[in-house]
């Protein structure tokens, strides 16, 4: 790696990273890499887009690439481009669940940072494993939970800390879209590796879009999870795995609520919505009308906070990107996780104690908490659906 000094030394050097995944018809490879593209600080050098060789070199050409940083395996690319003078600063990984892990394992042994998509792995002991490596390492990793990139979720964030709604009661979450309505024959490649359990995991639905459902409450109220009771539905004939789930939760402070996520809810794109009552007030945030959000203080009208006004407060401030009005979504939602960790990848490589929560990126202990939470879901429901401890 090659950045260190570089910014001690006054002179401003665009950091470098590599994707695994996101290779030909893949879905969010592409959007990591326009969003990173956002704010022109990190350049796409190196990658490994498919298991297929003829893909890798497909996209690669397509992005600029030449073969010399193209690799047919994630393990020869994380060898290589740790052996190299100018290698990448931290690799993107971008590939259905069941890979997330070994590659994540693969870039840290060789003490390259991580930014992984969620659900981070399959088992809360691999999580913590790949901590271990990353703390051993000194590597930082990110995890890509979106919604928490939005300026209104971290305003959210920030308000629930400061008091301005009171203790958390009640939170209600819910994440419906209904693109798995069709049988799993019909479906395309996003579809057929979500619905299969050796490349899901043990759940579709909750560790697909439940899990940004729960990080999202995790990351707005900073509550902690006591206990769950979970009901995972299949509802399209032939399925194995659960398209349609729900939730009854209870947290350490006594507040308690429902989480649903469904993917059969038709008439639902990407519907997620949290909502958070306080002793003192409400927040309701809805994802897919993302540059607003619903504040109402006990015995005051209804208010609509706007993205980019003198309502949303310095910290989450910091992140809006555009004028109020004009609409910032998905793509600024990753451009602001990633202009968080580029900002901990220099500071890091400058010799600072990096405390990667304080950047506002979501990072691997979130990614754990996830992992548990679809894991206990899992556990509650084979049980029969019974109360189990987190
Ligand atoms: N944060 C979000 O909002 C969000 C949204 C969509 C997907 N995701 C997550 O992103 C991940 C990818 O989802 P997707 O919908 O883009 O999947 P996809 O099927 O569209 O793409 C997966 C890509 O990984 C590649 N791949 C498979 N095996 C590989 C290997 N051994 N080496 C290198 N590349 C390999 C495939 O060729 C493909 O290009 C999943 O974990 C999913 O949960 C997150």
């Amino acid at each position: 790696m090659s950045i260190t000094g570089s910014k001690t030394d006054g002179v401003a050097v665009k950091l470098k990273y590599g994707m695994v995944g996101g290779g030909p018809g893949s879905f969010i490879g592409d959007v990591h890499r326009r969003a990173i593209a956002l704010d022109g600080k990190v350049d796409l050098v190196a990658g490994s887009f498919s298991d297929v060789p003829d893909e890798v070199y497909e996209t690669g050409h397509e992005l600029g690439l030449g073969d010399e940083r193209l690799y047919v395996t994630y393990q020869e690319m994380a060898e290589k481009e740790a052996a190299r003078e100018d290698g990448i600063d931290f690799v993107v990984i971008v590939t259905p669940n069941f890979l997330h892990y070994p590659v994540a394992k693969a870039f840290l042994e060789v003490g390259i940072h991580v930014v992984c998509e969620k659900p981070l792995c399959f088992e809360v002991a691999q999580g913590e494993e790949l901590k271990k490596i990353a703390d051993a390492k000194g590597c930082l990793f990110g995890v890509t939970y979106t919604y928490t990139g939005h300026v209104m979720a971290k305003q959210a964030r920030d308000m629930i800390a400061k008091g301005e709604i009171g203790e958390v009661r009640v939170v209600m979450a819910e994440y419906p879209q209904d693109w798995l309505i069709e049988s799993d024959e019909e479906l395309g490649m996003q579809g057929a590796w979500r619905t299969n359990p050796k490349l899901s995991g043990r759940s579709n639905c909750l560790g697909d879009i439940g899990s940004h459902a729960e990080n999202m409450v995790n990351y707005m109220t900073g509550l902690k999870l006591k206990k769950l009771c979970a009901k995972m539905d299949t509802k399209v004939a032939g399925r194995t795995l659960d398209d349609n789930s729900q939730v009854l939760l209870e947290y350490e402070n006594g507040a308690t609520g429902t989480l649903w996520c469904s993917q059969i809810a038709i008439g639902n794109d990407n519907a997620l919505r949290v909502r958070i009552f306080g002793k003192l007030g409400s927040i309701d945030f809805v994802q897919e009308d993302s540059n607003y959000m619903k504040v109402t203080k006990k015995g005051e009208p209804t208010q609509i906070y706007s993205r980019g006004t003198g309502a949303v407060g310095e910290v989450a401030g910091a992140f809006s990107r555009l004028p109020a009005g004009h609409p910032e979504g998905f793509f600024a939602a990753y451009a602001n996780i990633y202009s968080a960790f580029a900002a901990a990848v220099y500071d890091k490589a400058a010799g600072k104690d990096v405390d990667e929560e304080s950047y506002g990126y979501p990072t691997i202990d979130m990614g754990i908490d996830g992992v548990r939470f679809v894991n206990k879901c899992c556990d509650s429901n084979d049980a029969g659906s019974v109360w189990v401890d987190f």
